[in-house]
């Protein structure tokens, strides 16, 4: 087990660089799949969920060879085609091996991902809209077993809520699948954007991926792709809050501002000061946060997964401020840990109502998700004394180099490894 330690305090300045975004980079391990031979993806983050998905493609047959930031994957003519549960369990995201499995090989068993500390998170939507291509589901022994007999066919799909896995899922499967896929209400992701982009280059023919109706010619065959992932936006965006809240300056390079525009907003409707060129940004924090306003949604709206790190900043806000969580059921673990170190944070609902403290003092926290480990070390970075957080792996299964790179900003953090 991990652990971080911080010493609160320090103001972080300077600048740090982001590689691509995790969000994209297991969704383009994943595409890799719907070729044989050898790809390329490089600007690839060395974080725990990249090597686990690696295991995934490892057990489905194809092999990664990682060096630096680029990673080679070899992909055989014949696969394996399943997820099993214990690499399932460890990665949500292992489902998505789903659409490029039944596209090469017809079939697909994949272990049913159970809720997580997020809630119950269902799969509906992707089983609804492969369904609607000609795929059979049949759920045994907690494994979902799927199979085209058919071959996979165009369809017409309306999605109900802008599912990020289910779009992809029906991209990866529509590629390859007899006629036209069209895909309403699909998620808009910057992340989504990419995956169309690399599976454009080997070869699919995608209009509209980036907008909410994306619509796919299915091809025969697909060839192997090199490609460099898009910026990780939250990665950026988890640095720039970290400006924020230790009334710091950082300037975060190698991302996309534009991929950041709403939460550049809300910063600085918190009273920081921000800049932007075409690939990097700054972020001035104040003296103290002012109290701020939102509510989470699809993308171009707030990004859920800020809404961790954000409420640390607000929770030194000077006054009242109100977050509504619309993506998630539950997301909302981190607020017990907060209020641990001194935060006045309440749930109501789907909301989260947080009085601003003067200070946060340091404490023993558990980092119980990615985004909320990376709140809890943002909110002991601006506390009083040292906070240990842990269960810190969590961490480091989103964020590259987290602990150095923070401390390249001056941040007192360093790593201990604990005995179970
Ligand atoms: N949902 C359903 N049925 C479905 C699919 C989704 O009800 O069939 C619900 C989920 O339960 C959730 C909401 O819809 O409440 C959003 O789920 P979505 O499918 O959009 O998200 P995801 O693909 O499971 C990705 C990211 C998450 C990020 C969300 C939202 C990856 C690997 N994960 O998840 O990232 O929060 O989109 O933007 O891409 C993270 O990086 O820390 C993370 C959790």
């Amino acid at each position: 087990m991990q652990q971080f330690v911080v010493a609160g305090g320090a103001r972080l300045e300077g600048s740090v660089s982001v590689l691509g975004a995790k969000n994209a980079v297991l969704k383009h391990l994943v595409a890799t799949l719907l070729a044989p031979g050898k790809h390329q993806i490089t600007n690839v983050p060395g974080i725990l969920d990249v090597e686990i998905m690696s295991q995934v493609l490892a057990h489905i047959g194809a092999r990664c060879d990682f060096d630096g930031s680029s990673v080679t994957i070899d992909v055989p003519h014949d696969l394996v085609p399943e997820a099993p549960i214990h690499l399932v369990r460890r990665m949500r995201a292992s489902i998505l091996v789903l659409g490029a499995l039944l596209a090469r090989s017809g079939e697909a068993r994949v272990a049913l991902p159970g809720g997580d500390d997020f809630g119950s998170r269902p799969i509906d939507i992707h089983v609804e809209g492969l369904e609607a291509m000609g795929v059979e589901f049949e759920l045994t022994h907690g494994v979902l077993h799927a199979s085209a007999p058919d071959g996979l066919v165009g369809a017409e799909v309306m999605f109900e809520f802008p599912s990020v896995g289910a779009t992809e899922n029906l991209l990866l499967a529509g590629v390859m699948a007899k006629g036209t896929t069209r895909i309403g209400n699909a998620a808009r992701e910057p992340e989504i954007e990419d995956l169309a982009l690399l599976l454009s280059s080997m070869g699919a023919s995608i209009k509209g991926a980036g907008t909410s109706t994306i619509e796919i010619e299915g091809v025969s065959d697909l060839s192997p792709v090199s490609h460099r992932a898009v910026p990780d936006r939250l990665a950026a965006g988890t640095y720039l809050v970290g400006a924020a809240i230790t009334g710091g300056e950082v300037t975060v390079h190698d991302c996309v501002p534009d991929h950041l525009r709403m939460e550049l907003r809300k910063l600085a409707s918190a009273g920081c000061e921000w800049e932007a060129g075409d690939d990097w940004v700054t972020v001035r924090g104040p003296e103290r946060p002012s109290p701020v306003d939102f509510a989470t949604l699809p993308y171009p709206g707030f990004h859920t997964d800020m809404h961790p790190p954000m409420v640390a900043l607000l929770s030194r806000a000077s006054g009242t401020s109100v977050i509504t969580e619309n993506i998630y059921a539950a997301r909302f673990r981190y607020v017990g840990e907060l209020n641990r170190m001194g935060a006045d944070v309440q749930i109501e609902g789907q909301h989260v109502i947080i009085r601003g403290v003067d200070q946060l003092s340091g404490c023993p926290v558990d980092a119980c998700d990615i985004r909320a480990g990376a709140a809890l070390v943002l909110a002991a970075m601006a506390a009083d004394g040292y906070t240990t957080v842990i269960n810190a792996e969590h961490i480091d299964r989103g964020y590259d180099g987290f602990v150095e790179k923070l401390t390249g900003l001056g941040g007192e953090i360093r790593r201990e490894a604990i005995d179970a």
